[in-house]
């Protein structure tokens, strides 16, 4: 079984975290969020993984190889030029020969994936499309179905006065390669606004699979940091790296901490971490590799990527920090703040509200307080 995953997004709305790291390539749980995809698709029986991507190929080569660490096989294939959500389907068409699963490269969910496809069997459908419940379905897609779920309207990012349901598309399809057929080569093409009303026209049969799996969107910067809370917490499955604790501290390599530090799980500490005395990290909490935190300072439900150096009296609480941060001390950053790469935040500053900071941010001492 063949999966193809879309990863030709720039991740835009996710920035300043996407501005030096591919969406796919953010980590959740210190491990590159698309690894845990394949990990889950090589779990769900795939054999081979088609990776469509339009730009940093050679990262995603780099990262992933042959796939052979995974025990499938990876194919990165590259667009010359956005070809839009199907038609990057449609360019390595060639590689397809029988049912194959298609992932929006972004979605996060434990939805299982041999059912689904059970279900697309047993109805005898050509597109089968994963859809999830959610509040606010005007950002996403709208799919309405009949009574055998077979779908009756496609509706792309609707205005609130046309939501007539809360079942969007999760981002997941099974598709017999025929399809394509519809999809003209080479050109911008998407299957939300492109293949998906064609096919109903044509009377293709495009069934809908409802789940409760959990599932989320990562490219959303509201989502990020509860998304490895869910995580670290348990609510979706999704293994981590590491050896764990009886109470859940996953430790990913050596951790250098004064015997005074007050750890409460669930954490995940990558290697070569350092922590000063009378420090202390609340979960749910994620600290990257080569991270440095100085003498009492708190962390708190944040997630902190690689080499951040934290000085001591700082408190970090709901907050994001990209890699290579420099925290000085007796700083607060709090409320969902963002802080991306390579930033340098003065003393006794105090960060809140959903700040965000762009890579290389410079701020003095005192430069914002409230
Ligand atoms: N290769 C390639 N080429 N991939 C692309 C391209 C392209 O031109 N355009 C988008 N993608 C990839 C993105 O990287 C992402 O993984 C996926 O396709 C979906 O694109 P998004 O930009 O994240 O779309 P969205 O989140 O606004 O909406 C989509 O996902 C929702 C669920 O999260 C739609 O499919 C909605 O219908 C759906 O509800
Ligand atoms: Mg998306």
């Amino acid at each position: 079984m063949k999966a193809v995953i879309l990863v030709g997004g720039l991740g835009t709305r996710l920035r300043p975290l996407t501005c030096n790291t591919p969406k796919p390539m953010i980590p959740i749980a210190n491990r590159p969020f698309i690894e845990h995809v394949i990990l889950r698709l090589q779990r769900q029986g795939v054999t081979d993984v088609i990776l469509a991507v339009q730009y940093l190929a050679e990262q995603f080569e780099a990262l992933l190889g042959d796939g052979s660490r995974f025990g499938l096989h990876v194919h990165v294939m590259r667009e010359a030029e956005p070809l839009g959500t199907a038609g990057a389907v449609k360019n390595i068409e060639h590689m397809l020969d029988s049912t194959t699963f298609v992932l929006n490269g972004d979605a996060l969910t434990d939805l299982d994936l041999q059912a689904m496809l059970a279900f697309h069997r047993e109805r005898g459908s050509k597109t089968t499309i994963a859809l999830t419940p959610v509040d606010d379905p005007t950002q996403f897609g709208l799919v309405e179905m009949d009574r055998d779920q077979r779908v009756q309207r496609f509706l792309e990012k609707p205005r609130l006065e046309d939501v007539t349901t809360n079942m969007i598309n999760a981002g997941t399809y099974i598709v017999e390669p025929e399809v394509f057929r519809y999809v003209p080569p080479g050109q911008h093409f998407m299957f939300e606004r492109g293949l998906f009303p064609v096919l109903l026209q044509t009377g293709d049969p495009v069934f809908g699979y409802p789940s409760r799996a959990y599932w989320t969107d990562i490219g959303r910067p509201q989502n990020y940091l509860e998304v490895n809370q869910d995580v670290l917490i348990g609510k979706v499955q999704y293994p981590i790296a590491g050896d764990v604790t009886s109470n859940r501290i996953w430790m990913q390599g050596q951790v250098d901490m004064h015997a005074s530090v007050q750890l409460v799980g669930p954490i995940v500490f990558g290697p070569d971490v350092v922590i000063g005395r009378g420090a202390s990290i609340i979960g749910p909490t994620v600290i990257g590799a080569g991270c440095h935190i100085g003498d009492n300072t708190a962390i708190e439900s944040s997630v902190l990527w690689e080499n951040n150096q934290i000085a001591e009296e700082v408190t970090l609480r709901n907050c994001v920090l990209g890699n290579q941060n420099t925290i000085a001390a007796h700083t607060v950053i709090s409320g969902g703040a963002i802080i991306s790469d390579q930033c340098q935040i003065g003393e006794h500053n105090r960060l809140d509200c959903g700040i965000r900071f762009w890579p290389g941010t410079r701020l003095g001492d005192k430069a914002i307080s409230f």
